[in-house]
């Protein structure tokens, strides 16, 4: 099948580039210049597991190619896939869909023949609509279905997910476009569950999916601080909860907050659907405040242990919004940095992947160091804000040997309580008693 692709982010990429792997010819189209020449000249333009060899081996087959220009690729796409982003206002912090207008008009002109066009990008329940009449308004003759085509790739697992999917929502009441669509995925016939509803119920499973996962979060960052004054452990806690099959033992790791470019914006996009459907939506809010709050509940967390320290240093472990990614969109890392940074306190930061990223946040108001250890030195505490495995295997001798202080603060319950008391590390950790 002949796909075209419309954006080259973290959604669009990794989806044109698995398209490729099961066999279809993929154009990958995106309006940067400067990120098309790099992946036209063979580089990856942004970090994911396992995705630059499904690059290189694509590419080289020729089963994939980049460009700028819509009129190359889009007449002969039996699949269009809109894969833009759909960044919130800053004001109202509504999704903001000119991104997509502007491509779904442009689109318009090329169609030729009949076309699928399935929207990816998460967008506000009705937007399906919205697109099929402005493509029909700019091309009256042409033959289209718009399908509404959720993602779930996780970053850091997109490759993973792309061709390991729990379901693969289909929502249009065109049954031509659905077969389409489902024949695109054909390799995974029999493998997954494929579920055809409607593209509302389709545009609404993505956000309800993202913002019950948020909601979990919240949960388990409640019952970790529970657990702290109660004297249970979260990590039996949540062991015990996840057992429950109705419940699920996955998204129950209590850290400083969710982040990223998904469940903030998608939350408060949410919220507000909800507002403008005049339906109450509690949880949500709840969640979004409660996620708000976990910033300073953290600082609080790492200034309290620090209170006897006289301008005190710390080696801060982790920049990106989650392991397995260079991405620092909404990272909780960089929230809290910059609230230390309010406390006047020095800082020095390690990521294996998000340094270069989040400079562009924090600038120069902290020092960058080039591993773990690097940053450790002379430091007073170190703040794992971050869960990236690297940090589960720290050398805790090492790390006290270099250290000017012995505090370890773990805000991703990486670390082992025992292993660092018998290390002689003074350890926090989140909703687990001290030296359990
Ligand atoms: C999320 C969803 O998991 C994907 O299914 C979805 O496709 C994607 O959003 C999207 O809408 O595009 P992602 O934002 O990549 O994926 O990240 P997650 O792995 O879901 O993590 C989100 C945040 O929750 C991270 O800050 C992570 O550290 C935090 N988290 C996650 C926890 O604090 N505890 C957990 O147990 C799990």
């Amino acid at each position: 099948m002949k796909v075209a692709i419309i954006g080259t982010g973290y959604v669009g990429l990794p989806t044109g580039i698995g398209l490729a792997e099961l066999g279809h010819h993929v154009t990958c189209i995106d309006q940067n210049e400067t990120v098309i020449e790099r992946l036209n000249a063979g580089n990856i333009t942004l970090f994911e597991e396992g995705l630059e060899e499904l690059f290189v081996k694509n590419k080289d087959k020729g089963r994939i190619s980049f460009t700028t220009s819509m009129s190359t690729a889009i007449p002969d796409a039996d699949v269009i896939i809109i894969a833009v982003g759909t960044p919130p206002d800053p004001l109202t912090q509504e999704a903001d869909l000119n991104y997509i207008y502007t491509a779904v008009e442009e689109l318009a002109q090329h169609l030729s023949g009949y076309t699928v066009i399935a929207n990816k990008s998460t967008v506000p329940v009705g937007t399906g609509d919205e697109i099929e009449k402005r493509i029909s308004l700019k091309n009256p003759s042409a033959d289209f279905d718009i399908v509404s085509l959720p993602e779930f790739l996780r970053e850091g697992f997109a490759v993973h997910d792309f061709f390991n999917p729990d379901r693969i929502i289909i929502g249009t009441n065109n049954d031509k476009a659905a077969q389409r669509i489902k024949e695109l995925y054909a390799p995974f016939d029999g493998k997954t569950e494929f579920l055809f509803v409607s593209r509302r119920s389709s545009e609404t499973i993505k956000y309800a999916s993202n913002a019950f996962l948020a909601i979990k979060i919240h949960y388990i960052n409640e019952i970790a601080n529970f657990c702290e004054k109660s004297g249970a452990d979260i990590l039996e806690v949540a062991q015990g909860i996840g057992l429950d099959k109705r419940i699920g033992d996955k998204f129950l790791n209590p850290g400083p907050g969710y982040g990223g470019s998904c469940f903030p914006k998608d939350t408060h996009a949410m919220a507000h659907m909800g507002e403008k459907f005049g339906v109450s939506l509690n949880l949500i809010n709840t969640a979004i405040k409660g996620n708000a709050d976990r910033i300073k509940q953290m600082t609080d967390k790492i200034t309290t242990s620090l209170s006897e320290v006289e301008n005190p240093h710390i080696a801060v472990l982790g920049l990106a919004f989650k392991g397995g990614t260079d991405d620092c969109r909404a990272s909780p890392a960089i929230a809290i940095v910059q609230e230390l940074l309010n406390h006047k306190i020095e800082m020095t930061a390690y990521d294996p992947e998000a340094t270069e990223n989040a400079k562009q946040h924090l600038g120069s108001k902290i020092t960058y160091a080039q591993d773990p250890y690097d940053a450790l030195n002379q430091a007073d505490a170190a703040v794992i804000l971050t869960e990236w495995n690297e940090f589960r295997d720290l050398d805790l001798s090492r790390a006290l040997q270099i250290m000017r202080g012995n505090k370890i603060i773990d805000l991703r319950n990486l670390l082992c309580p025992q292993k660092c008391a018998k290390a002689g590390i003074d350890y926090t950790c989140l909703g687990r008693p001290k030296n359990n």
